[in-house]
């Protein structure tokens, strides 16, 4: 029994929710009505609602007894979270709920003052207040700041309030939702009744961690995977990819990986290759080895739908694919034409998947990347599957049910099972995986990049916002395609974009089919210039990324963070959309606009003092001007074209004294691979610099892990008004820097 607008209405089933929700996405149009100015009415709070503690200040809500009972298990959640008794009643955050045409709303009123962030993958401005959000994976194209839905769906809400201290708002259902955030925040669900679990702390960054504790942590990725990668719809024959990856040898420009397109296959048959463009994929493999490249190679959904062809016998024979209302395999029309659809909300088909795999990565893959996972589907207006197909889930994602209910997961499950594929084949290997579509959690098991974006300088501005909000909504491993996916650009876009994208988190360059190509060379030599420098920051900068990287893995917070986080009750900082902070300590100011538009967007306040990596990056526009903050010590390692090419020697620190004289960082390192780490073979080393008179002292006050202590040089560079001093030693010994000195 359900309770609406405090009516009790007979027992609805499951199905008959689900139901509703195919209306409502005909409705999603009009789900939020107009109201007038100023804040939303909040609904009173029934004496029915569920309000239950399932962490310390963390409070998950329901509209009644009977709504907790109805609601399906959660997927955002990495586990079960049972209830460790009511919520105190000072609570602060208080959601109410009602219905606006039989669907399932929520309402949260905030304080004036109050900034909200999140809603996963969205074009626009960082800071989300006024905007509209619908959490529908969908396969969008050219996408800009007007398109309600793009490839994946968070239906949360981060709240900094004026004072710095934070909400999160977790709606936790799988099913088509509209986060509307015109006057505070409000959800319109469609499905059957689900939990809102609100998170109180005291700054956003405790509020992002504990998201990860109840969402799940990204895995620590390969650090190969950390370098910058090329790709190309489609690099084709083979002879080409060796011809990509030998000129970014030639030309002393870093590069870890190369990526195959759909091309590369027969027909788009996945799991297969073009017997004339890629006759001896193995070889293929090896040879990019051999020069220090990783290859990552695509692989979608969608399985032509045709007898003969193994893999689609082996699915038929195994009974695996999303069915239609009437208990046929549904057939929708991608790539390769008539496609079916593994349906991987089962674990039978994950199991199906992952046999798939066995042979196709004995070639000697690295990487895999999952697209068109939203599912799209080509010639249909929804761009998806009938929201009536059957999905034959497990009990732990709720058991059976529509295409309504599972669509926003579909992806998530996609690359889970592709995670669980991988870590089968090489159990000591660490996956990489990257996907278009996801849902919230679905850090656990892949990287994102967002999607078809377009060649021109509102793309550009795009990137960096949609990358933070991604990673203050649980996702910290994510980038833009680098130049843009659709149309050609211009040389001088092209160097802006790789400039400040070669410092995101994941970077990858990739361009569309039929467009001109995209190498950090195509555009002409001063165009090379700067992305060679832009991506020899990114490999110097790579100790330190790692480090973040780790961090990232372990807490739970964003790899490039807003720079609000620097100070959150600054209110200069809330609205900063071309400058993130990566990790604690880097600072990184891009230009995003134009030449002739001279634009400066603030800094927090305290001491952050202005570097460059000691390769001729200074004064260059088309670079992010990078700041270090005062206290803070950076490790850098020498430009290296691949990350196994050399070990990290020398072991440069930039260091940036504190007004006290002091600084400390730390770097981690490992083998770069595997799970040793797990097992403590790795080194965790905290610097300490002291500046005592004219000397700084650099020593090492912390060493944590089971890996030696490396022989090697370890350069000190102190950042001083105008200049530096520096001063060198090996590993291990004493190290001090003369101010006085050069
Ligand atoms: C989709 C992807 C794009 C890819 C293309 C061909 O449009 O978003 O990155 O290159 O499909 O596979």
């Amino acid at each position: 029994m359900v309770i609406e607008s405090g009516k009790t209405r007979g027992p609805r089933s499951t199905s008959m929710w689900w139901a509703a929700a195919l209306l409502a996405s005909a409705l999603s149009a009009i789900v939020t009505p107009a109201a007038p100015a100023g804040a939303w009415a909040t609904p009173t709070i029934g004496t029915r609602r569920v309000a239950e503690a399932i962490g310390d200040r963390i409070v998950r809500f329901f509209e009644s007894p009977e709504a907790r009972a109805a609601a399906p298990p959660s997927v955002a959640l990495e586990r079960p979270f049972p209830a460790l008794g009511p919520a105190l009643a000072d609570f602060d955050v208080s959601p109410a709920f009602d219905r606006v045409q039989g669907l399932p709303r929520v309402t949260i009123a905030i304080a004036r003052g109050t900034s909200l962030y999140g809603t996963g993958e969205a074009a626009g401005p960082l800071r989300r207040n006024g905007l509209r959000t619908v959490c529908w994976n969908f396969d969008a194209y050219g996408y800009d700041d007007r398109t309600p839905h793009l490839y994946q769906s968070h239906p949360w809400v981060l709240a900094v309030r004026a004072d710095g201290s934070a909400f999160g708002v977790l709606f936790d259902t799988t099913a088509r939702g509209v986060i509307d955030l015109a006057r505070g925040i409000q959800f319109t669900g469609s499905g059957p009744p689900f939990a809102v679990i609100v998170i109180e702390r005291d700054s956003p960054q405790e509020v992002v961690r504990a998201l990860a504790d109840l969402t799940g942590h990204m895995e620590l990725p390969p650090r190969w995977a950390l370098g910058y990668h090329q790709c190309r719809y489609s690099y084709f024959p083979d002879s080409r990819v060796r011809a990509v990856a030998g000129g970014f040898r030639e030309r002393g420009i870093p590069c870890d990986a190369i990526w195959m397109d759909i091309d590369y296959m027969d027909g788009f048959r996945c799991f297969t290759f073009s017997p004339s463009g890629f006759p001896d994929p193995a070889r293929l493999c090896e040879d990019l080895h051999g020069i220090g490249f990783r290859s990552v190679w695509i692989v979608d959904p969608g399985i032509k739908a045709e007898p003969g062809y193994g893999v689609f016998d082996s699915g038929t024979a195994r009974d695996v694919w999303v069915e239609r209302s009437d208990g046929a395999p549904y057939r929708g029309r991608v790539w390769p034409g008539a496609c079916v659809f593994p349906d991987f909300t089962m674990r039978a088909a994950r199991a199906w998947w992952g046999d798939q795999h066995h042979a196709f990565l004995a070639r000697g893959m690295d990487g895999e990347w999952n697209d068109m996972n939203e599912p799209a589907i080509f010639g249909v207006d929804s761009k998806t599957m009938p929201l009536d197909n059957r999905h034959r889930a497990d009990a732990e994602l709720g058991g059976p049910g529509s295409h309504a209910r599972y669509h926003n997961i579909y992806g998530m499950q996609m690359v889970r099972a592709t995670r669980e594929a991988l870590l089968a084949e090489r159990p000591a290997r660490r996956p990489f995986v990257l996907t278009r579509a996801n849902y919230i959690g679905g850090q656990r098991y892949a990287a994102t990049w967002t999607g078809d974006n377009l060649a021109d300088w509102s793309h550009l501005e795009d990137a960096i916002p949609m990358i933070l909000n991604l990673g203050l909504s649980g996702q910290p491993f994510a980038g833009p395609d680098i130049g843009g996916f659709g149309g050609n650009g211009t040389p001088g876009l092209f160097a802006r974009w790789m400039g400040f994208g070669a410092l995101l988190p994941f970077a990858r360059g990739h361009t569309g089919k039929g467009n001109i190509s995209k190498e950090p060379w195509a555009f002409g030599p001063e165009v090379e210039r700067i992305c060679r420098l832009a991506l020899q920051r990114r490999y110097r900068l790579l100790p330190y990324l790692y480090s973040v990287f780790r961090e990232a893995s372990v807490t739970g917070l964003p790899v490039a963070r807003p720079v609000f986080f620097a100070d959150p009750a600054d209110p200069r900082l809330r609205d900063l959309d071309d400058a993130f902070l990566l990790g604690g300590d880097v600072l990184v100011r891009a230009h995003v606009q134009p030449d002739g538009v001279f634009e400066r967007s603030g800094m927090p306040r305290g001491d952050w003092q202005r570097f460059d990596c000691g390769i001729g990056d200074t004064g260059e526009r088309d670079l992010p001007d990078l700041y270090l903050r005062g206290g803070a010590i950076l490790p850098l390692g020498p430009v290296i074209q691949h990350v196994d090419e050399k070990p990290l020697d020398p072991l440069e620190l930039v260091i940036a004294l504190d007004a006290e004289g002091h600084a400390e960082g730390s770097l981690y390192e490992d083998e770069g691979d595997g799970f040793g780490y797990r097992e403590g073979r790795f080194r965790l080393s905290r610097y300490v610099a002291e500046r005592r008179g004219d000397r700084v002292s650099v020593t090492v006050e912390g060493r944590s892990g089971a890996l030696p202590a490396p022989a090697r040089k370890v350069v000190a560079r102190v950042l001083l008004a105008g200049r530096q001093a520096r001063g060198e030693a090996d590993e291990g010994t004493p190290l001090e820097v003369q101010l006085g000195g050069r």
